[in-house]
């Protein structure tokens, strides 16, 4: 059986918690792929938010498997805390919860060096979220990395105090001022490890998951970030460290392209961004004040104000191809209500030129944004059930994106909650 795909198209936080909440009651297995802790899941139902950072956003439904893959990068600090969190829930972990062997541990020292990275960056740092992402892939690629596989071996910690001590002596040598105690970061982080040693299970998953498609299991695997936020198609170097586009679950998780079924792109009606870094159709005025204050736009991680702007359709075509999406799903259509007018972006001017491709380069001195003026609505869509409810000038909106990006639009989705979804029948 194919797996499918689900996937953030624009800069990350699009609302890939709440459609993998909502799909999971067709799937047996859930599988993160990339991405660690710099996520942040939001789901919500029967009047709870639930933040998730590392654990797959199927775990509240109780007949579907969640696997952290290989691609996926875990702090064990952050991990117990939302193991926690999930205390009041019922949820037995130690059954539904399955962790990739191969996933690389973040220690400590490498969310040390994050911080430092970034102060060493100054005006030109990332805007990182600081969970230590960028240094623990380095570790990996640069094959000095400790896997979770790893404490299961007698000799771990020594492994461990050699990666700590390089990290200590790096961290020294960048000649920044941070301040810390080691001896209390780890101790929060090996009584973490032998919280998770004795919570969740340790699998091989590429065997797990080689095992489900042969019984024909359905699979969906969960993206973090977005593709924009892509280390090799993003807009470089503001990126993540990992790869967020279709590809990174093939590498993530061991599947081989050939297995893979739908993919799910999805995108907010507007765009935002947190952290440094080009975007070209930002609103620095009050209708971007107003998409964020009424989309209440703040990370799910750090609490940070999202930059917001209108659609980028360029950008979101750009993504719907490299990833090769099925099917889109457009969230937060009812934050928009309330203008009269709302503008996409068609087309760049890019070095004096017309293109309607992502170039090279997103910088503000470089890209100004071609716009198209669409009609808005002023009706309040939180409430709609069904398709035949929504305003004519939203499904004209809708009706404008799919035939731009060439790709159905299946799901809408109105507001926070599981039941705050629209599913069309597009045929
Ligand atoms: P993710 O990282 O892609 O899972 O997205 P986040 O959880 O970081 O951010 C999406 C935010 O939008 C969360 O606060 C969601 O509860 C919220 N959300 C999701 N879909 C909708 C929607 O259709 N309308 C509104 N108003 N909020 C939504
Ligand atoms: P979800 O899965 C939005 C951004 C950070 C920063 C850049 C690099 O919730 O959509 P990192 O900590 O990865 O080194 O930061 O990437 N970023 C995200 N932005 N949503 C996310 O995840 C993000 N994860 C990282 O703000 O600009
Ligand atoms: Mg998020």
């Amino acid at each position: 059986m194919a797996i499918d795909l689900l996937l953030g198209l624009q800069w990350g936080d699009e609302g890939k918690g709440k459609i993998v909440d909502v799909l999971t009651k067709k799937y047996d297995i859930i599988a993160r792929f990339q991405g660690g802790p710099n996520a942040g899941h939001t789901l919500e139902f029967e009047g709870i938010k639930h933040v998730l950072h590392t654990i797959p956003s199927g775990i509240f439904h109780p007949k579907a498997t969640n696997l952290v893959g290989n691609g996926v990068v875990i702090d064990p600090v952050i991990f117990k805390q939302e193991l926690e969190n999930l205390a009041p829930f019922d949820i037995n972990v130690s059954e539904s919860l399955l962790v990739s062997r191969k996933a690389h541990l973040i220690l400590p020292t490498h969310r040390l060096l994050d911080a430092a990275s970034e102060m060493a960056k100054g005006k030109a740092k990332i805007g990182s979220t600081l969970k230590g992402i960028g240094p623990t892939y380095m570790d990996k690629t640069g094959r000095n990395g400790i896997r979770i596989g790893d404490i299961e071996l007698p000799t771990w910690k020594e492994k461990y105090a050699v990666l700590r001590d390089k990290h200590l002596a790096m961290i020294k040598n960048m000649k920044v001022s941070l301040e810390f105690s080691i001896e209390e970061l780890e101790t929060a982080f090996f009584d973490a490890v032998s919280y998770l040693k004795s919570t969740v299970s340790f699998v091989d998953s590429e065997e797990y998951l080689r095992i489900a498609q042969q019984n024909k299991q359905p699979i969906l695997a969960e993206g973090a970030q977005g593709s924009l936020l892509d280390i090799d198609f993003g807009t470089y170097p503001f990126v993540t460290s990992s790869n967020t586009t279709a590809a990174g679950a093939c590498t993530g998780l061991g599947i081989a392209p050939n297995r893979i079924g739908e993919v799910f792109g999805i995108f907010k009606a507007y765009t935002t961004r947190v952290g440094s870094g080009p975007f070209p159709t930002e609103l620095f005025d009050e209708v971007g004040e107003t998409m964020g204050r009424v989309g209440h736009e703040f990370g799910a991680t750090t609490g940070r104000a999202r930059r917001c702007g209108w659609l980028d359709l360029v950008a979101l075509k750009y993504a719907v191809e490299i990833n090769g999406v099925t099917q889109l799903m457009m969230m937060k259509g009812d934050v928009l209500s309330g203008f009269d007018e709302l503008k996409v972006c068609v087309a760049y001017t890019y070095r004096g030129e017309t293109i309607q491709h992502l170039p090279y380069s997103l910088n503000a001195d470089e890209v100004t944004p071609q716009y198209k003026t669409l009609k808005g609505w002023h009706e309040d869509l939180t409430q709609m059930c069904g398709e035949k409810e929504l305003p004519e000038t939203f499904k004209e909106y809708v009706a404008f994106i799919e035939d731009f990006v060439e790709t159905p639009i299946h799901i809408i989705s109105v507001g926070p909650d599981r039941t705050q979804t629209i599913f069309r029948s597009t045929e």
